[in-house]
């Protein structure tokens, strides 16, 4: 394929969304090795057997999560790129280098606080199925069909699954673990900043992947149909891993969690997704561009 020329030649890089998300992963950069773990490694240290297996539990799911990202991410890019849309690679180039520093920061915890291998064992049937194959599948289909439709199915099955209904759950499992050891004098100060930053840099992907949706959507507006299909297909599975985590405790969970409050959790999350692409089958590219730059995501 021959080029025709160049953009930053002619009309220079556009003041675009996601070129907005660029700025902000460059101002909001991190590094998970400044991350001091030491006072988590002694609390580790302090838990009962069943509070460490749990929290190696949610760790395992997230580094194993975020290592199938890291590995999945590229055939989008590529599509991304193909199309000449300098911007939004711009901002891609960012996304795969953080999905890289969680993979980074999630090892780190397991092997500096916990000093686990093995992990895999946590890994349930509906883990399997979202992270083993629907993922995999959907990001690599890209390679051989750039197609309006394997996209939309792609950013469904990695933006509003994986992050956005995954991700974004097992942060609140963190935050709520955090704060029920806390009231036992048990602090995690390294873990919760890395978990917040993560959760930062998770924002902006979310909201990279409604930009990409919402513009797939607003370009050919029978898309919905393929993204409604999608979302409802992983919903269950998005919702077994959750109850999964529970199922693997029949003896109660160690840290005296419920899991009607994460599977509500996670309801709330893919509702909330699924109404906001809802709206941009009536929405034009120039409302859906205005919209997102007058939103603060990616600065959570
Ligand atoms: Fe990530
Ligand atoms: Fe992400």
């Amino acid at each position: 394929m021959l080029r025709e020329g160049f953009q930053t030649a002619r009309v220079g890089l556009k003041d675009s969304f996601p070129l907005q998300l660029y700025h902000k992963a460059k101002k909001y950069f991190w590094d998970p090795r400044s991350i001091d773990f030491s006072v988590d490694k002694e609390s580790f240290a302090t838990l009962d057997e069943g509070q460490k297996e749990a929290s190696l539990h949610l760790a395992s799911l997230f580094v194993a999560g975020e290592e199938a990202v890291t590995l999945d991410l590229l055939p989008l890019v590529q599509v991304i790129a193909r199309e000449g849309r300098l911007e939004e690679e711009m901002y891609l180039t960012t996304f795969l280098v953080d999905e890289a520093k969680h993979v980074e920061f999630f090892d780190l915890l397991i092997r500096e606080v916990a000093q686990e291998a093995d992990l895999e064992r946590f890994h349930s049937v509906n883990y399997k199925k979202i992270f083993y194959e629907e993922l995999p599948k959907a990001m690599g289909r890209l390679l051989d069909d750039p197609s309006p439709e394997a996209q939309a199915e792609a950013a469904v099955t990695y933006n509003m699954i994986v992050e956005g209904v995954l991700a974004e759950t097992g942060y609140y499992a963190y935050y709520r673990a955090a704060e029920l050891l806390g009231q036992q004098g048990v602090k995690l100060p390294g873990t919760l900043e890395g978990v917040r930053y993560v959760q930062r840099d998770e924002s902006r992907h979310i909201a990279y992947g409604i930009y990409l949706l919402s513009r797939l959507i607003a370009e050919n507006p029978s898309l919905w149909e393929v993204v409604e299909r999608r979302m409802n297909y992983l919903l269950p599975y998005a919702l077994g891993v959750v109850q999964d985590i529970f199922r693997a405790y029949p003896q109660g969970f160690p840290l005296q969690l419920e899991v009607g409050e994460f599977v509500n959790y996670a309801m709330g999350q893919f509702q909330k997704r699924y109404r906001r692409l809802e709206l941009a089958r009536s929405q034009s590219l120039k409302e859906i561009e205005q919209i997102a730059l007058e939103t603060d995501e990616g600065d959570a």
